[in-house]
């Protein structure tokens, strides 16, 4: 680090403009390049694994009660519990340096196979924190860079990350679209549609402030980036080089998505303009990331940058904004497992306030959320029960194996339990115990509205007939395919005020 740092107080006297398109030749670079096993490549794509063991709730109640009495936070326990199973975590707890490795392995994004890496970064440098040493090794800097794996697997995703670690495939050349004349400083200069779209989108909203962007270099072929990183290496070493160009097949101007805004050198010192400062507050609405900023030098693997952005789509700009992460830390953070087992309503997919476990065989959400999904109501009663209804059921769900159902007891395959204070119900048990249609669709399993509630809102659909308002007028604006999702049967009892309701909102 302090030699980057040292290299950065050089640079900033170096000759400006890094190379456009037609750099010149220069030598064949010879320099120290390393070379990383391709195991030591990170796959990019979240792994999504269950624990191998059928688990029962038994088992995961006696897991949780250990992890929260150890400090972990609910959803730390359940990631845990998704990636290690009880066979895991008992191992994660046994025997001498437990704390240390529950230190790591709680974090949502630590791969229980590479806790051996974790452990060594640790040792090799104990300032560092478990969750900075878990994020170092995720990107891969406890291993040479300029490995010789796997290329990026989808060069083409806005979210691809190319870096020291993923290179490109060398053939690689996006859909381009060339920049129209006053974005640019350059004739031909192009990039990938979307990212074009978004920055002119930039520029004039720039301008807009009396500020003027332009691109100093976007796209940048192999070839091209070649013959900028040997110019460099020739110039001042391939040690230098390395910390400001990116050898060919590892620099993201080869993706489209990545272009310099105004000037490409730390002589011109762009950081102190009122156009970085303005990118600085708004380059995320559109999209784009500073691709190397100031303090996460050994992160990215680069000096700071203040001219290289990187369009990645709205939503990852807007979180790597929000977080203060760069897209190595994006990727390395990514929950090992997902979120779980996967529910919609109506194909719509659900999400809960705890993850949804795979128990005995069924899915278990929290039974109160799940009755307020399908549009049922629910209250929880002093003595500990829930009552679910809908307009011609109800059910009692307690802690145990049966549930009470319209006066009549109906046994759950599955028990419903108590973890951590909240009921969770097995989803598949109840379904079939309350007659709620529930079938494992494409994308996981998919729940139906309670036909109850639908009945209702066809109800309320003749009454806007009869009163001549819409059903948007009549519940304020609410779209109506949401309706029978949003209004509790609660709400339903309320239908002899209805006319009243109706006539008032006939008259806005
Ligand atoms: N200057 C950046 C690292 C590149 O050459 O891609
Ligand atoms: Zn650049």
């Amino acid at each position: 680090m302090a030699g980057l740092l040292a290299l950065g107080l050089i640079l900033g006297s170096t000759p400006g403009a890094q190379a456009a398109e037609d750099g010149t030749q220069g030598t064949v670079l010879t320099g120290p390049a390393e070379e990383a096993p391709a195991s030591l490549l990170l796959p990019l794509e979240p792994a999504v694994s269950e624990p191998s063991a059928p688990a029962s709730a038994d088992q995961y109640l006696a897991a949780l009660d250990r992890l929260l009495a150890l400090g972990l936070s609910q959803e730390e326990a359940d990631s845990l519990w998704l990636r290690q199973g009880a066979a895991g975590i008992e191992t994660c707890l046994q025997g001498e340096g437990a704390a240390e490795r529950l230190s790591l392995l709680r974090l949502s994004f630590a791969h229980p196979e590479r806790l051996d890496r974790y452990q060594a970064e640790l040792a090799r440098s104990p300032e560092t924190s478990p969750e900075e040493a878990v994020v170092r090794v995720n990107i891969g800097l406890d291993a040479p860079p300029y490995g010789v794996g796997e290329p990026v697997d989808e060069p083409a995703s806005l979210t691809a990350l190319v870096n020291k670690y993923h290179p490109l495939p060398a053939d690689y050349v996006p859909e381009l679209e060339l920049l129209p004349p006053g974005y640019t400083a350059s004739q031909g200069a192009r990039l990938r549609p979307e990212a074009c779209a978004a920055f002119l989108r930039m520029a004039d909203a720039a301008a807009e402030e009396g500020l003027r962007l332009y691109s100093a270099s976007p796209y940048r072929s192999y070839a091209a980036q070649e013959r900028v990183y040997q110019r460099y290496a020739a110039q001042q070493g391939a040690e230098a080089a390395d910390t400001y160009s990116a050898r060919a097949g590892f620099s993201e101007h080869q993706t489209g998505l990545a272009l310099d805004i105004n000037v490409a050198s730390l002589s011109a010192r762009f950081e102190e303009t009122a156009e970085y400062a303005w990118l600085s507050a708004h380059s995320w609405e559109y999209g784009f990331i500073l691709r190397f900023p100031q303090g996460k030098e050994d992160l990215t693997g680069y000096l700071f940058e203040p001219w290289h952005y990187r369009y990645v789509g709205p939503e990852t700009a807007r979180l790597c904004h929000e977080q203060g992460w760069t897209l190595e830390e994006f990727w390395a953070r990514q929950p090992v497992c997902g979120t779980g087992p996967v529910l919609t309503l109506e194909g719509e997919p659900l999400s809960f306030s705890r993850l949804p476990l795979v128990l005995d065989g069924d899915v278990y959400v929290p039974a109160e959320e799940l009755a307020r999904a399908i549009g049922w109501a629910s209250a929880e009663q002093p003595d500990g029960t829930l009552l679910l209804w809908g307009e011609r059921r109800q059910a009692r769900l307690s802690e145990g194996r049966s549930l009470l159902s319209g006066g009549s007891s109906v046994s759950l395959d599955c028990p419903v339990i108590r973890a951590n204070g909240v009921l969770m119900a097995p989803v598949k048990a109840l379904c079939q115990a309350l007659d709620l249609p529930c079938e494992q669709g494409e994308a996981g399993l998919d729940l139906r509205t309670s036909a109850d509630t639908w009945d209702w809102v066809q109800k309320l659909d003749q009454s806007c007939r009869q009163h001549g308002i819409t059903l948007e007028q009549a519940v304020g604006g609410l779209a109506v395919d949401r309706l029978e999702r949003w209004i509790s049967p609660a709400e339903r009892w309320l239908s002899p005020q209805l006319d009243l309701f109706f006539w008032a909102a006939g008259r806005k």
